[in-house]
């Protein structure tokens, strides 16, 4: 099987998948308006190409949070990775780590943070939802001593986002046996074989004593994260976390601003791949609005499918994306070979994208390479010619 482009793997991962556990990853919430937003985001850009440029040594590396990466991406922190292949959130990991770029774990990992960091290689980075404080404070405590360099701490899921894909198909953990979901299985025999065979994914990060106390689990079945969840919150998690910390989910430049001025290292401009509020603003809408933050970095999310999204945020302003769908395509089609692959095809497709613009060095991809799809005003270097 040649997969040549991250729509090639969908495809496949759609093939695969039983449809209750496809919609649950490829599916948003309500008209799915955002998620349709988030890739057509990038179509209201267009390059402009520099000519006569030395290209033999195109360099796609940069600094990502400190660090190198081999390209600026970041693989996003997904839940339930392992319903898409047994113990997908390691193969996710080490996929990341041979491809130089750091990984994000999430609080609703099927594997415990600590056997991740033990079994996993590379730059590993926490993702952390309040759903409690007190079992907040136990995985933040938790993450420090396991090594992870970031904790990328979310903040749009108030409630979860009314899905109604997953409504209509009745998707839960554990999956229920429903007449349509033993005959899905039956359609779908090489996953059912994988699901029979392993584990069954389970919230690995929550079998602790602070996750049985009444309220978190309550909290912890319906899903629902901690509503009083605010600024002065934040900022505790802020004191007790020592290391680099992102805040991923914000929009509106206000609260980008004030993150900054909390001694956040940087946000990550997100409608969390459309699963929550639909007709919310895209991360690259937000981005393009947005002046340069020296010291700050931005980070976005959402519709990113090919190497020349990524070139296309990052001229914006954006120090690097994050990869959700893209590499969950992966993940379902062939596990940590499928992820590898498709981190591969962002990687050249990247620098294809640097190579063709005549932008010879990520560093120095900017705003000039790019113009709005609507026909722009005269270029101002134009404008005063005889
Ligand atoms: C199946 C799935 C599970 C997700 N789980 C989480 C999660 O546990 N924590 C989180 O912060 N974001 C989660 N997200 C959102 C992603 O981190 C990311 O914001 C989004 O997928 C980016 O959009 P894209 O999928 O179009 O690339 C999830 C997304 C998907 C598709």
């Amino acid at each position: 099987m040649t997969w040549i482009t991250i729509e090639d793997l969908h495809r496949q991962a759609r093939r695969q998948l039983p449809a209750m556990v496809y919609d649950f990853m490829a599916g948003g919430a309500q008209d799915e308006r955002t998620l349709q937003a988030n890739a057509d985001a990038f179509r209201h850009w267009r390059f402009l190409p520099r000519r006569l440029v030395d290209l033999r040594n195109v360099n796609t590396t940069t600094p990502v949070l400190g660090a190198g990466a081999a390209f600026p991406a970041v693989i996003a922190p997904t839940g339930l990775n392992s319903l898409l292949w047994p113990d997908g959130d390691l193969a996710l990991a080490k996929a990341a780590q041979h491809c130089g770029i750091p990984f994000t774990l999430s609080t609703a990992s099927s594997l415990p943070l600590e056997d991740i960091a033990a079994q996993a290689g590379g730059r590993l980075w926490f993702q952390l939802y309040v759903i409690e404080r007190t079992l907040a404070r136990s995985l933040v405590e938790r993450a420090k001593t396991a090594g992870y360099e970031c904790l990328v701490v979310t903040v749009d899921v108030v409630v979860n986002g009314k899905r109604e894909r997953d409504m209509r198909n009745h998707f839960a953990l554990p999956v229920r046996l429903r007449p349509r979901t033993l005959w899905d299985g039956i359609n779908h025999p090489g996953w059912s074989w994988r699901y029979m065979r392993h584990r069954k994914p389970v919230l690995g990060n929550f079998n602790t004593p602070e996750a049985q106390t009444a309220t978190a689990r309550a909290a912890l079945l319906s899903r629902s994260m901690d509503a009083g969840f605010d600024w002065s919150a934040l900022d505790a998690i802020r004191q007790q976390w020592p290391h680099k910390m992102l805040v991923k989910g914000v929009l509106h430049p206000d609260d980008i601003l004030r993150c900054k001025a909390m001694g956040i290292n940087g946000v990550v401009l997100s409608n969390h791949g459309g699963r929550q509020l639909d007709d919310a603003c895209t991360g690259l809408e937000t981005l393009a609005r947005l002046p340069a933050m020296p010291g700050f970095e931005v980070l976005i999310d959402g519709g990113i499918r090919r190497g020349s999204d990524i070139a296309k945020a990052v001229a914006l302003g954006a120090s690097a994306v994050m990869l959700g769908r893209a590499t969950l395509y992966g993940l379902a089609s062939a596990g940590e070979h499928g992820v590898r692959r498709a981190l591969d095809i962002l990687h050249s497709e990247y620098k294809d994208a640097l190579t063709q613009l005549g932008c010879p060095d990520t560093a120095q991809l900017n705003r000039n390479y790019l113009q709005p799809a609507s026909i722009p005003l005269p270029f101002p270097s134009c404008q005063d010619t005889p």
